[in-house]
């Protein structure tokens, strides 16, 4: 299983200019999820952070007891060989061909001899669909086999987490789909915690078991993908719609005479560039058949549904709606529960899980930091 990286109060600026601050959020082992965010909120500094390539101010990375913010140089070394990242471009040596793109990082951190390294990289090749590619050159081959190269790199060393920096960037949407689809697979192979950064909404409905979304400097969000994709704060409505007319502007903030002006012009008809409205919880991508099913799937249904009383009722409905009826059964939630959707039983009520009893005590649940944290606007 992949480890749990641990997330409190993070925050980081370059010298005057704030990026982000107090950033709480923790990734649940062997989950995916997905960081979404305008260009420029800093995801990819996010992600640096993460694995110590930049020191944040403050707040602290917690993963399998080390805190990457803080710890020794030969700590952060050991704790690095956990990731496994796919860089924004793939970061491929031009000058190397596939097989030796591949095989790099274990030649460089392993004594492996060169017999088992053919074994591994043939192997990393194959899972991510490039058998018979070892001999490109990266100027060889489409954006898509570079991604896939990229990430086949980033799998040699058996990753525990894996880091993808807009996987999706450069490619059109029948390739990003082939890529999602290759993401969860690998996932239900090797269990491994995945992070990706986006702004792909498609790629974001789909994916992740777990959505955020950075905007102004904060974590606006962090949590079950049915919160986000329920949420009706403006900032997410807008940006899973691709609207133009909301909070978020051409400089990532818009002050409050342009969003009025643009208020009066949208009602006065002119169309701001959206499609159909796009809102609310589609069905998750799943392995390909034949594929083992995701184990983190499994775990995270119990993960959420111990904290299912402390999410906003629209997420609460989706949840229970994407359970079997035997799962509602074991759960001790479903459809004659009608009060889930008109609020009137206590929220105790609502998550009790047999044998959970801190279920039904608000109050004596899990610690903060290990809730979702999901946050109802700035109230
Ligand atoms: N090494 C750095 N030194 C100074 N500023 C940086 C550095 N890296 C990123 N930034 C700034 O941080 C902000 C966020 O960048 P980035 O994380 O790349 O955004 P995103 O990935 O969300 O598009 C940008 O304003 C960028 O100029
Ligand atoms: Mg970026």
């Amino acid at each position: 299983m992949g480890a749990e990286v641990v997330i409190e109060g993070l925050t980081k600026s370059f010298g005057q200019q704030a990026i982000w601050r107090d950033v709480t959020l923790t990734l649940p082992p062997g989950e995916v999820s997905v960081m979404l965010g305008p260009s420029g909120t800093g995801k990819s500094v996010f992600l640096k952070s993460m694995i110590g390539l930049l020191k944040p101010d403050t707040g602290t990375c917690v993963i399998n007891g080390v805190d990457v913010v803080r710890c020794s140089e030969r700590k952060l070394y050991e704790t690095r060989k956990l990731f496994g990242v796919l860089f924004q471009d793939g970061a491929l040596f031009g000058s190397m061909n596939l097989y030796d793109n591949v095989a790099f990082p274990l030649r460089e951190h392993t004594k492996k001899s060169e017999t088992e390294i053919r074994s591994i990289v043939l192997e990393k090749l194959e899972m991510t669909g490039l058998s018979g590619s070892e001999d490109k050159l990266p100027g060889e081959i489409s954006g898509g086999m570079r991604k896939r190269a990229g990430l086949a790199r980033a799998l040699v060393l058996d990753p525990e987490i894996i880091l993808c920096d807009e996987p999706d960037s450069g490619l059109d949407p029948v390739r990003t789909a082939y890529l999602s689809q290759l993401l969860i697979d690998l996932n239900a192979q090797i269990d491994a915690t995945i992070l990706i950064v986006t702004h792909n909404i498609n790629l974001a409905r789909t994916v992740p078991d777990n959505i955020g979304m950075l905007f102004r400097k904060e974590l606006v969000m962090f949590g079950p993908r049915e919160v986000l994709l329920t949420s009706d704060e403006p900032v997410v409505e807008q940006f899973l719609n691709g609207r133009r007319l909301g909070p978020i502007g051409m400089s990532e903030e818009k002050d409050s005479t342009q969003m009025a002006l643009e208020q009066a012009q949208a009602d006065a008809g002119h169309h701001d560039g959206s499609t159909e409205d796009v809102r609310g919880i589609v069905p998750q991508l799943q392995p390909t058949p034949g594929l083992p099913e995701r184990a983190g799937v499994r775990r995270r249904k119990d993960r959420v549904m111990r904290v299912l009383h402390t999410l906003p009722p629209a997420a609460q409905e989706g949840i229970i709606a994407s359970l079997t009826p035997e799962e509602q059964r074991h759960y001790g939630v479903g459809h004659d529960l009608v009060g889930v959707r008109s609020g009137q039983l206590p929220p105790g009520e609502v998550a009790g899980l047999p044998g959970d009893p801190a279920a039904h005590e608000p109050g004596t649940e899990e610690p903060t930091h290990r809730l979702p944290p999901y946050r109802q606007g700035p109230s």
